[in-house]
């Protein structure tokens, strides 16, 4: 696996690999877990080559957030990346990404002050700007990206849209330990005790998916349910609970197909995200 730091040479080493048959690109913040590798695997299965990137965005992160201790574990990543195949792997240091009087900032309008926009103001304009870059510099055929970032995946949808990136975007289900509880790089922080408390999340939404199965339609009974499952965890503070559609992120009335159920919640200071989806065929999944 080659690794690269230079964007000039990542763009050259890209068009190589992409002359010779379809390119997929798994951009990540490291701290590499069974989420991001599903990422891998699914690139690896459609596409002849797979790039990945490690770049710890600073821009979205707010000033009060966890940058500075997010966890960082190049040498493991690398490997584990490699192992796979991973032919190239881009780690741009944050002065090659923005340079000295960088100056531009991509975003998407709306769509970046919902969910977890509304409480990480400027987060998602952080995460379209570096998104840009990354896809500017690599041009690869797809780019894929976990379903567990549902607000993520809308506001790229709309940013590949409205810029017209010639690249598909391949959402990759959610990836959960056996006991519910989705993969995140900041499951880290977490101790045995907190990482007990997290499991509300999962259970909150698995209640809803019962109770969609069971024929409940009303979002605001589905949320209402929800918010007390997790505020019954003295050990949580709830952050957001939304049932919106899934592509627009505008609250919705009643479920239908295209339906999201978001939910973001701390666990004393690791702010913890999740959601399910009803899917067009109205599958619950999550
Ligand atoms: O989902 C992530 O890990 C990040 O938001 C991304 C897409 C790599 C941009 O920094």
């Amino acid at each position: 696996m080659r690794l690269i730091s230079d964007p000039a040479e990542m763009r050259k080493i890209a068009a190589q690999l992409l002359a010779d048959g379809a390119l997929g690109f798994v951009p990540t913040m490291g701290a590499l877990h069974r989420g991001h590798m599903s990422l891998v695997t699914a690139s690896r299965a459609r596409d002849r080559h797979t790039v990945a990137s490690i770049f710890v965005n600073p821009k979205q992160f707010g000033p009060t957030e966890d940058f500075g201790r997010y966890p960082r574990q190049f040498d493991a990543d690398s490997a584990l990346l490699a192992d796979v195949g991973v032919e190239a792997l881009f780690t741009p240091a944050i002065e090659a990404m923005y340079p000295a009087g960088f100056s531009t900032k991509v975003s998407v309008e709306g769509l970046n002050s919902k969910l977890c926009g509304a409480s990480r103001p400027g987060h998602f304009d952080g995460v379209t700007t570096v998104v840009a870059k990354l896809f500017n510099i690599v041009q690869p055929t797809r780019a894929y990206f976990g379903q567990k970032d549902a607000a993520q995946v809308a506001v790229l949808r709309r940013l590949a849209r409205d810029l017209n990136f010639d690249i598909e975007l391949v959402i990759c289900p959610i990836v959960r330990d056996p006991d519910g509880l989705a993969l995140s790089s900041r499951n880290a922080y977490l101790t045995r005790e907190q990482r007990h408390a997290a499991l509300s999340l999962s259970r909150a939404l698995n209640q809803a998916r019962a109770d969609i199965e069971a024929g409940e339609r009303d979002a605001e009974r589905l949320r209402r349910k929800v918010i007390d499952t997790l505020s019954a965890n003295i050990d949580l503070r709830p952050d957001y609970v939304e049932v919106v559609d899934a592509d627009n992120l505008l609250a919705r009335k009643t479920v239908e197909p295209n339906t999201l159920i978001a939910l973001a919640a701390f666990v004393d200071g690791t702010r913890l995200i999740d959601n399910l989806l009803v899917d067009a065929a109205f599958r619950v999944l999550m």
